[in-house]
């Protein structure tokens, strides 16, 4: 059975970056990220009056001095991304007094939002005096211990969620993130007790969805901000906007989805009488098209009627597959001689020692096929839109080391970060 329709893809370059010279000079598995694709989907959300990167979907260095450089600011689930946001020259917080264009509140460079603190990103939110999203009740006290009279924002639980598989949807009562909608009055008077000022609301119903599920929430979050009432300054949309993977999908209307939430923050300004930052806080939207996972074939053969091609990329470099049956196009760099040849059926897999390890499933673990250039050993498989929850979600499995990163940006590949080696692997362990 074919996953996708017939479709002869021959790729030789990315962004003008020549696809045989960066496994050359870089070697495979090797992630490639291109610059222009990032900053025009930044771009693309520049009516929204901040634009906060989830950086968990893709948070090299270079890609977050990128968005920063675009005026993105960022969201930190970790200290280890708050960590990233700092280094990559992101401010802890907004300046004292400093209010925003046209009299918007300011914005939190960097938020942390967690449904709970470990004790190390409780320091390093203290440490740094970050703004804290809360997506449970807990952790309101837990601040205020530390941090007296901070304002905070509260992600809520709507009741209701949707993602592009059951493992991405955060709300609802299958979802252990944010604070249940009903539980708000309490919530409210705990952060009053513990003196902290609510001063966001958030909500965020799963990654990969649809805009219908995520219109929804405009209204859901309405009903809780009259609640809390006019110390609410921010709104945040959350993430969740979806992008195309697979041929024939399309991308999603956004100026439609602006205009709702844009709508329902202003009905809130007319309640609240001052005006409120409406934010959106995306991570595949932003990343996922830019990336391309370059990979070599190393053996091609047949599993009696089935013929399969194998690279050295494996779900350690890219698991989204094995996770969720998620699909990613493909396309083939032949090597130097090799014309662009016939379409086949295969399926594709990488070195692991388990048989998950195949990049054309379908959700469940069933191994399916996909329409490719034929392909012979030296040639290079280029995965392609993996640049959201690629690289983040690889993993030394099988004792493989971490790919390269390069960044294409105006036609040049530079690496913004080195292959593992093997002595990494071992780094910190003891005989
Ligand atoms: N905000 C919050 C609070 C989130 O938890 C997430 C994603 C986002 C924003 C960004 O969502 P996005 O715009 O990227 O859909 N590993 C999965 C995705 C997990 C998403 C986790 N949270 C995948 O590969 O599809």
């Amino acid at each position: 059975m074919s996953t996708a329709p017939v479709r002869v893809s021959v790729r030789r370059e990315i962004a003008g970056a020549d696809i045989a010279d960066i496994a050359g000079r870089f070697g495979t598995p090797v992630y490639v990220y291109d610059a222009d694709t990032i900053r025009r989907r930044c771009r693309d959300l520049a009516a929204w009056d901040t634009v906060r990167f989830a950086q968990k979907a893709c948070s090299n260095l270079a890609v977050l001095a990128l968005v920063r450089r675009a005026g993105v600011l960022v969201d930190a689930v970790s200290t280890g991304e708050i960590h990233r946001a700092l280094a990559a020259g992101y401010a802890p917080h907004a300046a004292p007094g400093a209010a925003g264009p046209q009299d918007l509140p300011p914005a939190h460079p960097i938020v942390y939002t967690a449904d709970i603190f470990d004790r190390d990103s409780l320091d390093a939110v203290v440490r740094h005096g970050i703004h804290v999203n809360c997506g449970s009740a807990d952790m309101l006290e837990q601040l205020a211990a530390r941090m007296p009279g901070a304002s905070v924002t509260l992600r809520v639980n709507p009741g209701f969620g949707h993602g592009h598989s059951q493992k991405t949807n955060t709300g609802g009562e299958g979802s252990k993130h944010g604070i249940w909608h009903e539980d708000i009055p309490e919530v409210l008077r705990r952060a009053e007790w513990a003196g902290l000022s609510v001063s966001g609301l958030h909500m965020h119903i799963g990654s990969g969805t649809d805009l219908a599920h995520l219109a929804e929430v405009a209204g859901a979050l309405e009903r809780v901000a009259r609640e809390i009432g006019r110390s609410l300054t921010t709104i945040s949309a959350g993430g969740g906007l979806p992008v195309p993977y697979k041929p024939g999908e399309e991308h999603a209307d956004l100026g439609g989805y602006f205009a709702l939430w844009d709508a329902t923050r202003k009905t809130l300004e007319a309640d609240f009488g001052h005006r409120i930052r409406l934010e959106i806080e995306p991570g595949r939207y932003l990343t996922a098209e830019s990336g391309f996972v370059v990979t070599e074939v190393r053996a091609v053969k047949r599993q009696g009627g089935r013929k399969y091609v194998l690279v050295d990329a494996g779900f350690n470099t890219l698991a989204r597959p094995v996770l969720y049956g998620s699909y990613h196009p493909m396309s083939l760099c032949p090597a130097d001689g090799h014309a662009s040849p016939e379409p086949e059926e295969v399926a594709v897999g990488g070195p692991l020692c388990e048989s998950g390890d195949i990049f054309t499933q379908a959700d469940g673990g069933f191994v399916a096929t996909r329409s490719l250039p034929a392909a012979q050993v030296g040639d290079l498989l280029v995965i392609e839109v993996a640049g959201a929850y690629g690289f983040v979600m690889a993993s030394n499995y099988n004792s493989k080391p971490l790919p390269a990163e390069v960044l294409v940006d105006g036609g040049t590949a530079r690496l913004v970060r080195a292959r593992q080696t093997p002595e990494d692997l071992t780094r910190g362990e003891t005989v």
